[in-house]
């Protein structure tokens, strides 16, 4: 089967994870917000999207594309603070229908962030948000940055793109 890896990133660790995922596996990338590439045109889909307000920043892509999603093998790669777990799960539950949630096969990654990066507003919603976040070590991180991003990361997005791509279309 052919796939087409679609993402969206505000700081660039998204669009790494995709050109990285992009190179071990010969998958076509593209950055939603160019509008280049039809999801109609492939028999699975990767979506790469970035947490950021505890939302999954391709919502609303994946809601103007649910039909495609919901007919084709999708693996949706999040990239996020928090790493892979029952907070994270919650975030996707209250950001996406579960008609879509329920299909993809879902990867959290983690990323990064550096202070000279933001811009006023980020960095005045990530104070707001270290102030009531109970767990110290994810207050730190609103606080002070992070970069946990980890290329090796992708490898079981790599392993089940191979299975996808050696599978018969239809199949
Ligand atoms: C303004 C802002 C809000 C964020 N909100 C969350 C969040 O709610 N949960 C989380 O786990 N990580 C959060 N993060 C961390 C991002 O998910 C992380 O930096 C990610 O790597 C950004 O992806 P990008 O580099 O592709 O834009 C936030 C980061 C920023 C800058």
């Amino acid at each position: 089967m052919q796939g087409a890896i679609f993402f969206t990133s505000k700081y660039g660790s998204t669009a790494d994870y995709a050109g990285w995922i992009g190179e071990a596996t010969g998958l076509p990338v593209f950055d939603v917000a160019q509008s280049t590439g039809d999801p109609a045109d492939y028999d699975f889909l990767v979506v790469g999207s970035p947490i950021m307000h505890y939302r999954p920043s391709i919502r609303r892509w994946l809601r103007a594309n649910a039909d495609h999603v919901r007919s084709k093998p999708t693996i949706l790669f999040t990239v996020s603070g928090a790493g892979a777990g029952l907070k994270l799960d919650g975030w996707l539950a209250d950001s996406l229908p579960n008609s879509l949630l329920s299909h993809v096969e879902h990867v959290a990654l983690r990323g990064r962030w550096r202070r000279e990066q933001l811009g006023l507003w980020h960095r005045i919603t990530l104070l707001m948000a270290a102030m009531v976040n109970r767990d110290p070590q994810a207050r730190k991180d609103e606080l002070e940055g992070f970069d946990y991003v980890d290329r090796d990361s992708i490898a079981p997005i790599v392993e089940r793109v191979r299975e996808l791509q050696a599978a018969p279309v239809g199949g």
